[in-house]
């Protein structure tokens, strides 16, 4: 099947690898000095979640992650996205230094690099220790400061190791879905709180790039995003700006301002909440990066909602089209398009896909293995989304799907299986999917042309 694949597309340097991220696979959340954070807070507030999941044990990462890096071994990939838990390094937020919380990054670092595998460690993947949350969270500046802080102290750590580096992880899921939507920690419906945490959190990234690149000299610096194609439910004007405004909700408030055009004005009027803006805050968040991460699940269609929630557009569901197990529609083009939109609107210079999969309900066959076609599908069709997108110029340096493990899928808890590789949660028995070895062949292929 890989054969069909346009693999010669990828330069012979591509990188291929996986990602995870620290709470939603780690587990020993009480280990070593760690505090909790914001999920440890919600995932064990009655209702939050499904099933009343959390992240205590997850795929007990903390403890197995030896026979975790012999995976992505076994998966042939050279490179790893994973997360730094801000609660592990520094328990009182900007309090003292806990060197066992960054011991454990330290082994995981020379064991990946042992392994031939290339760390990217994302600071930030909405674990914000419960300590700052109760002094306000995103909504206040501190917290920004206190990014920065909490990064020097990493890279300062990691830095002659790790040259790979990224502030956020999607940022839009922390303003908006923990502060708008209340489906995400701290779970706020709050527009300006939204707001505001949106502006501060943009800002961390400025001043934790700021911070990496003073602390590891050498480093390279990316924001990874999210985002999905919007388009207009009907030809109707009213559906048409809707999706203008769910597409500044949803892409241009957090690229614009990156990428030096500031804030969206029609956004900033929708919104109508104050920026708590100071002078040297948009050069600070729009400092050239040295990569952009782009995380693609799905694409969008909306119609207009003047009733409804901020951006006033509703997303409509589509029938008869193809999904997966979080009901999300399946469309590689969205990818594509995205790649090229940030190449070409943005002029973004280096591009990586840091996340991108499917969830299924898979089960262990009686034959031991686990055979998931829909998920294989969906990784071949998104790989030849990037093939055509880099046949068309974008600037695409690697791949990362995600993700390695099932694991802990926030508010849907372990339901939802985006892994390659298959965790059963009673034995914490790891099981390669027939998607992560069509990956290795996709990977082998890939080799064999150079
Ligand atoms: C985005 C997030 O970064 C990750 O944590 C999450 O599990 C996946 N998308 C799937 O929803």
């Amino acid at each position: 099947m890989s054969e069909s694949l346009d693999l010669a597309a990828f330069p012979a340097d591509f990188t291929w690898g996986t990602a995870t991220s620290a709470y939603q696979i780690e587990g020993a959340v009480a280990e070593d000095g760690r505090s909790p954070s914001i999920w440890d807070t919600f995932s064990h507030t009655p209702g939050k979640t499904d099933n009343g999941d959390h992240g205590d044990v997850a795929c007990d990462h903390y403890h197995r992650w030896p026979e975790d890096i012999a995976l992505m071994k076994r998966l042939g990939t050279d490179t790893y996205r994973m997360s730094v838990a801000w609660p592990r390094v520094l328990p009182g937020g900007d309090g003292p230094v806990n060197q066992a919380g960054l011991d454990f990054y330290d082994r995981l670092v020379d064991a990946l690099l042992d392994a031939g595998i290339t760390p990217n460690v994302t600071l930030y993947h909405w674990d914000l220790p419960q300590t700052l949350q109760d002094r306000g969270g995103w909504t206040v500046r501190d917290t920004a400061e206190h990014l920065a802080a909490y990064a020097s102290v990493v890279a300062g750590r990691l830095g002659d190791r790790v040259t790979q580096w990224a502030t956020l992880n999607e940022p839009l899921c922390s303003g908006w879905i923990g502060h708008l939507e209340g489906r995400m920690a701290p779970g706020l419906t709050d527009l300006t709180a939204a707001v505001r945490a949106s502006y501060h959190l943009l800002l961390a990234h400025g001043l934790s790039a700021q911070a990496v690149r003073a602390a590891a000299p050498g480093a390279r610096v990316g924001l990874v995003t999210n985002h999905s194609t919007v388009d207009a439910a009907s030809t109707r004007p009213e559906d048409i700006a809707a999706a203008t405004r769910m597409d500044g909700h949803t892409n241009r408030w957090w690229l614009d301002p990156v990428y030096g055009r500031g804030f969206p004005a029609d956004m900033r009027e929708l919104y109508g909440v104050d920026l708590p803006e100071r002078p040297g805050d948009l050069e600070t968040i729009a400092a050239p990066l040295d990569w952009h991460g782009l995380n693609y699940y799905f694409p969008a269609t909306v119609t207009d909602d003047p009733e409804g929630p901020v951006p006033y557009a509703r997303e409509v569901r589509l029938p008869d089209v193809p999904r997966t197990g979080m009901d999300w529609q399946i469309d590689a083009g969205g990818l594509e398009a995205l790649l090229l939109r940030l190449t070409d609107e943005y002029g973004v210079r280096q591009l990586y896909v840091t996340e991108n999969g499917s969830a299924f309900p898979d089960t262990v066959a009686p034959d031991g293995g686990v055979h998931d076609p829909d998920r294989a599908r969906y990784l071949e069709e998104h790989v030849s989304a990037c093939a055509r997108a880099v046949r068309k110029g974008v600037p695409l340096a690697g791949y990362y799907a995600w993700s390695l493990l099932d694991n802990f899928e926030w508010a849907y808890g372990y339901d939802k299986r985006f892994g390659l590789v298959h965790v059963d949660y009673a034995t914490q028995t790891r099981t390669v999917k027939t998607s992560g070895l069509r990956y290795a062949d996709i990977i082998r292929a890939h080799r064999r042309l150079y």
